[in-house]
C-alpha cells in the first residue's frame, strides 16, 4: 500500500514521476500528489482518487524541473482528502516530505511543534514529521532528517526535498521498504522496484534506520547518527515486460494464465531426479538445524495463510513433522511457546506485510529458526529471516493474489519433500512425488481450459448475494481461497467451510437458489463429499462442482461442473484453485468491478 517515487537527474521529472506513480497504482491508494523544485521554489499538486485526476490538475509550470517527488497515499491518519494527501510541507513551505508508514508518537511531536508556533494544515501524522524536519533545518537537509528521525517512533519510508537544496533528495526508512535506483547521471528513490525498473535495474536497498542523501552526482548513506554505511549495489530482479499487461485486460487474468510458466520457474533447478532430492539453495546454511527440527509453525495472512494450511498437510504427510498454522496477526500478540528445535516459516508474497514481519520477529526473539517463503527479492521479511526460499513467480501486480498462491503451495510441496527425504522418504518415494510435481505445470494448463465454463457460471450467478464454498481435507483451504477471491474483487459475500462442518450450523443459510461451490476431486474424500452435495441439493442450493475430468457421476448431481485434470491427491489444490480464480475474476468483470484495484484493499498491508 502507498507508494513513493522520487527523481533527481537531467531529465524532466514530472513525466517520470507520473509514470512511476502509475506503476505503483496496483498497490492500492486513495489519493496522490507530486512536488517539483522550480527555480528554488517548491510547486505542489495533490488530488483525491486516481492518478489521472492528479494528472488533470498539472499545469505547464510543473514541466521542466529535473528533481521531484510523488506519492500515492493509503490513509491511516486523517480522511482521504486533498489536504491530507502527500507531499506535506514544513519550514514555511520550503520543505516537502512524502511518507509511507505511521508515526506512532505524532501527538507528542505535534504538541511540541504547536508550542513552538507551528500550525498544521492536515490531520496526518506525516505532516507532523515534515514540520519536525523543518524545525530542525539549519542549512543541511541530511542533518535535519537524521535529527528528526531520532525523535520518531513508528514506521517510515520517506523522501524529503528542500527549496534551498535543489540538488538533494533525502531518503530514509524504518520498517517500510525504500530503494535508491542508480541510473546514468540520475537517481530514483522508490518504495517498490516497479516504479523505477524502466529506468534502471541497479539499486541499493536501504535498511532500517538508514538515511541516503541523494544528489545528481551520487549518494551517500549513513545511520541516524550520521555514521557512514556502505551499501552494495544490487541488480533488481524485475523486467518491464513482466509488469506490463501482455494482451490481457487485467493483471489478475494475466497472472492466472501465467501460472504454468511461473510454477515452472519456481521449480527450475530445484528438483534433482538422480538423487530423488530437492535442492533449495536458500536453506543450505540451516541444513543441520532443519534435520533436528521437531515442530514447524507456518504463519502468514490472507492468501498466504491459506497456502500455509495446505502446507500443513504436505509437511505432516511427507516429512512427518508436527506442523501448525497461525495467523501472523494473532501469533505476534499471543506470547507463543516456542520450544527448542522449532522452525517458524513466514509466508508472504510481498515480504512487507507488517503482521507477518512482526510474527517473524517474535519467533526470532524467542529463539526459533526463522525461515521465509517470499516472492519479492530483497524485501524486509526476506532480509530478516535466517534462511528461506524465494517463490520466483515474478512480480504479482493484481491485488488479488493468484500466482503467488500456487507458487507458495509449490514451494511448500518442495519443502515437504526436502524435509521428508532427510528423514524417512526413500529416493524412490521422493522421486515419485517430485515427478508428479514436475508434471503439475501441464495440469495447471489443462485446468485453465475451464475458463469458458467459469465465465458462464459467473455470469449466471453474478447477482446472487451469498455464496458458499465447501471442501474436505486440503480442499478446505482451497474453498477458503476461492471464497476470498470472490469477496475481494466482486464484493459478493462468500464463505469457505470444511464440507463436513456445514451440518453443524451453516446449513441453516442454504436457501433455494443459493450458489454452493463444492470442490470434489477424485480421492479418498470423494464419496463423503458427494454426501454433502446431497445435503445442499435437498435444501434447494445450486451446485457448482469442481471435479476431476471424466467424472460422470458428478455431472448428474451438479448443475455446473468445472473440470480439472487428475493429479495425485497431495497436489490437487494446485489445480482445483484455478477454476475458482477464474470464477472470481469473471464474476467481478460481469459486475463491472475494478478487478486489479478492488475497493478498500491494498496490495501489501504494511500497517497494522
Ligand atoms: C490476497 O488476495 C490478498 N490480497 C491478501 O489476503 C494477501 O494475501 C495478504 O495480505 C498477505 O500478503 P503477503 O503475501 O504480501 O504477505
Ligand atoms: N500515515 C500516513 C498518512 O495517513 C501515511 C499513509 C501511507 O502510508 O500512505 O497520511
Amino acid at each position: 500500500m502507498c507508494g513513493i517515487v522520487a527523481y533527481i537527474g537531467q531529465r524532466d521529472a514530472c513525466p517520470i514521476l507520473l509514470e512511476g506513480l502509475k506503476r505503483l497504482e496496483y498497490r492500492g491508494y486513495d489519493s496522490a500528489g507530486i512536488v517539483v523544485n522550480r527555480g528554488g521554489a517548491l510547486l505542489m499538486q495533490r488530488a483525491v482518487g486516481r492518478i489521472s485526476a492528479l494528472e488533470q490538475k498539472l499545469d505547464a509550470r510543473m514541466s521542466g524541473p529535473n528533481a521531484g517527488m510523488a506519492h500515492t497515499r493509503w490513509a491511516t491518519h486523517g480522511a482521504p482528502t486533498e489536504l491530507n494527501a502527500h507531499p506535506h510541507f514544513g519550514d514555511g513551505k520550503r520543505l516537502a516530505l512524502v511518507h509511507n508508514g505511521i508515526i506512532e508518537n505524532y501527538r507528542v511531536l505535534k504538541t511540541f511543534l504547536e508550542a513552538k508556533g507551528v500550525t498544521m494544515e492536515s490531520d496526518t501524522d506525516t505532516e507532523v514529521l515534515a514540520q519536525l524536519v523543518g524545525h530542525f533545518y539549519e542549512g543541511s537537509l541530511g542533518d535535519a532528517v537524521r535529527q528528526a528521525l531520532r525523535e520518531v517512533r513508528g514506521t517510515f519510508g520517506i523522501a524529503v526535498m528542500h527549496a534551498n537544496e535543489p540538488d538533494v533528495i533525502v531518503a530514509a526508512r524504518r520498517g517500510s521498504p525504500l530503494i535508491v535506483g542508480i541510473g546514468k547521471d540520475e537517481y530514483l528513490v522508490a518504495s517498490d522496484a516497479a516504479a523505477i525498473v524502466q529506468h534502471t535495474t541497479q539499486a541499493i536497498y536501504l535498511s532500517d534506520n538508514e538515511v541516503a542523501v541523494v544528489s545528481r552526482n551520487g549518494f551517500h548513506t549513513t545511520t541516524l547518527d550520521a555514521a557512514p554505511v556502505s551499501k552494495k549495489v544490487e541488480e533488481l530482479e524485475m523486467t518491464l515486460e513482466q509488469i506490463e499487461l501482455g494482451g490481457h485486460s487485467h493483471f489478475m487474468m494475466k497472472e492466472i494464465f501465467e501460472q504454468p510458466d511461473s510454477i515452472r520457474t519456481c521449480m527450475r533447478g530445484r528438483i534433482d531426479h538422480d538423487t530423488g532430492r530437492v535442492v533449495l539453495g536458500g536453506l543450505t546454511s540451516v541444513n543441520k538445524e532443519l534435520l533436528h527440527t521437531k515442530r514447524i509453525i507456518l504463519t502468514g495472512c490472507g492468501t498466504a495463510w491459506h497456502a500455509a494450511l495446505i502446507g500443513e498437510y504436505l509437511i505432516e504427510d511427507l516429512a512427518r513433522i508436527p506442523c501448525e498454522v497461525e495467523y501472523a496477526s494473532e501469533f505476534r500478540y499471543r506470547n507463543p511457546i516456542l520450544e527448542d528445535n522449532t522452525a517458524v516459516v513466514a509466508i508472504s508474497q510481498s515480504g512487507e506485510t507488517a503482521d507477518t514481519l512482526a510474527a517473524l520477529r517474535e519467533a526470532r526473539d524467542k529463539g526459533a529458526l526463522a525461515l521465509g517463503i517470499v516472492n519479492v527479492v530483497g524485501s524486509t521479511i526476506a532480509r530478516e529471516t535466517d534462511a528461506g526460499v524465494y517463490l520466483h513467480v515474478g512480480p504479482e501486480i493484481g491485488v488479488a493474489s493468484t500466482k503467488a498462491f500456487t507458487g507458495q503451495v509449490t514451494v511448500l510441496a518442495m519443502l515437504a519433500a526436502y524435509l521428508g527425504r532427510r528423514r524417512h522418504l526413500s529416493a524412490g518415494e521422493c522421486n515419485e512425488f517430485l515427478t508428479s510435481l514436475d508434471g503439475i505445470t501441464d495440469s495447471i494448463k489443462r485446468a485453465l481450459e475451464s475458463d469458458g465454463a467459469a465465465r458462464r457460471v459467473a455470469e449466471e450467478f453474478q447477482d446472487a448475494g451469498n455464496w458458499l464454498y465447501l471442501g474436505r481435507g486440503a480442499q478446505y483451504p482451497v474453498a477458503l481461497e476461492g471464497a476470498l477471491k470472490l469477496k475481494e474483487i466482486s464484493y459478493i459475500h462468500a464463505e469457505g467451510l470444511p464440507a463436513a462442518e456445514m451440518k453443524h450450523g451453516p446449513i441453516a443459510l442454504i436457501n433455494p437458489g443459493m450458489p454452493v461451490v463444492i470442490i470434489v476431486p477424485r480421492g479418498h474424500w470423494y464419496e463423503k463429499t458427494l454426501g454433502n452435495i446431497e445435503e445442499v441439493r435437498s435444501r434447494g442450493g445450486r451446485i457448482i462442482a469442481v471435479a476431476t475430468e471424466g467424472d460422470r457421476q458428478i455431472a448428474k448431481m451438479a448443475e455446473h461442473v468445472l473440470y480439472v485434470p487428475d493429479v495425485p491427491e497431495a497436489l490437487q489444490p494446485l489445480v482445483t484453485v484455478v477454476p475458482l480464480q477464474l470464477l472470481a475474476y469473471h464474476a467481478a468483470v460481469a459486475r463491472g468491478c475494478d478487478v486489479d484495484k478492488p475497493r478498500n484493499l491494498a496490495k501489501s498491508v504494511t500497517v497494522e
